[in-house]
């Protein structure tokens, strides 16, 4: 810790790590159910989604690790996203490749974009976390653009599916932390405003 924290801010971190460390529960899952189906229908997609559910397996312990120093517990509903996270990669996976590389850029996006928020308030108050957070958003970013990649010339409905898909990836992420996210995004918006 650089400074010592207001007890504000601390509650913001604990909300951080909860929120990504359930939120890398949800990734493992969408990756789990998007194996199963590509080990039948696309098994050539199977190697990248098994080094990508590695990466999010890792990513999660690590959360998982940050939380006690930092007064935090994993959210009271991990059910919600292990079977949100399921149903999704599983359902968007049964509609082709581009089904689950709409939902992997999608659920990659929204992460990327919350990772961005939390390095900018923590770059001040946490360094260990920004550091973490920094590593593991490196490898977000390559799955991000992997699943890009695969979407090139992307038709509309490859563009819906994405929009749907971060759509229900928020609401998931509002409901797994019964609105922490919309409350620490807002807490994050202030702490800009103040600077
Ligand atoms: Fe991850
Ligand atoms: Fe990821």
């Amino acid at each position: 810790m650089v400074v010592p924290l207001s007890p504000r801010d601390a509650l913001t971190i604990a909300r951080i790590v909860r929120v990504n460390h359930a939120g890398e529960f949800g990734a493992i899952r969408i990756y789990s159910a998007q194996i199963t189906v590509a080990r039948r229908l696309y098994p050539e997609c199977v190697p990248v989604l098994s080094e990508m559910l590695e990466h999010e397996i890792r990513h999660c312990t690590l959360f998982r690790q940050a939380m006690p120093s930092r007064k935090s517990r994993p959210c009271r509903v991990m059910q919600l996203w292990s079977g949100g996270g399921w149903l999704l990669g599983f359902l968007t996976a049964l509609l082709g490749r581009r089904g689950v590389w709409a939902c992997t850029a999608a659920v990659e996006a929204t992460v990327h974009h919350h990772l961005d928020d939390q390095l900018h308030f923590l770059a001040a108050r946490d360094e260990e976390l920004h550091a973490l957070i920094l590593s593991i958003r490196e490898e977000e970013l390559a799955h991000l653009h992997h699943a890009e990649q695969q979407l090139v010339g992307e038709d509309n409905f490859a563009k819906a599916l994405r929009a749907a898909i971060s759509v229900a990836t928020n609401i998931l992420i509002w409901l797994s932390t019964w609105g922490d996210s919309v409350r620490m995004a807002r807490a994050l918006r202030q702490t800009d405003l103040s600077h």
